[in-house]
């Protein structure tokens, strides 16, 4: 499911690029916001037969359409899904993590009331910053445009602002010609050799 780009507007696709380049097949990642599951069948094409992707979703809905679009793909068989808040993800998870992935907000064509929350959030983050291994990637993309997604937005810049930059590398993409609401993105890399 990497398809060329076409729009840089297009930050899913921009993000599915970069993150290429860090995963390799029998890698474990995990995409912390199943959604429709677009995320998880990338991530589970580029970890192989052999790896592994944890998938997270609080919502019914997202756990079965991911389930549904990861059989249609075949990749059934290498991606474990959970109903579950990211921020319990130690849970579940018990590799280090070659990468993951937060799109947050809420599900498209869904309830946009039902929407990632700070809070949760940065626990989650805290979280996988602890798993990733050496030279792994978070992969976030952030929203401005409904009601608190500034705030949470804001809130996880801060947090990845204050990593120490010996330990990680934080790297923001943001649209300098757009209204303020526009979505942005982050990538972390936990720097050391692997
Ligand atoms: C923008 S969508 C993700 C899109 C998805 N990555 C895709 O490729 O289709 C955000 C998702 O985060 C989920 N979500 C919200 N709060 C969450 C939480 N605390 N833990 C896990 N998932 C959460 C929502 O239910 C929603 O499905």
């Amino acid at each position: 499911m990497i398809e060329r780009i076409q729009r840089i507007q297009d930050i899913q696709g921009l993000l599915r690029l970069l993150l290429k380049q860090f995963i390799a097949e029998r890698d474990v990642v995990l995409d912390a916001t199943a959604g429709r599951g677009r995320d998880t069948v990338f991530l589970a094409e580029c970890v192989g037969a052999a790896g592994k992707v944890y998938a997270l979703d609080i919502q019914e809905e997202a756990i079965r359409e991911t389930g549904q679009l990861l059989e249609i793909y075949g990749l059934k068989d290498r991606v474990m899904l959970y109903l579950l808040d990211h921020a319990a993800l130690d849970q579940v998870v018990q590799d280090k993590l070659a990468a993951a992935v937060f799109n947050l907000g809420y599900l498209p064509g869904s309830d946009h009331q039902i929407t990632t929350e700070p809070a949760s959030t940065l626990a989650a983050i805290r979280a996988v910053l602890k798993r990733l291994k050496p030279g792994g990637v978070l992969a976030l993309t952030l929203y401005r445009g409904h009601p608190g997604a500034g705030a949470e937005a804001a809130a996880v810049e801060t947090l990845l602002q204050s990593l120490p930059p010996k330990e990680y590398s934080v790297l923001a993409g943001n649209y300098l010609n757009q209204k303020k609401e526009a979505p942005s993105w982050v990538l972390v890399q936990k720097i050391g050799e692997d």
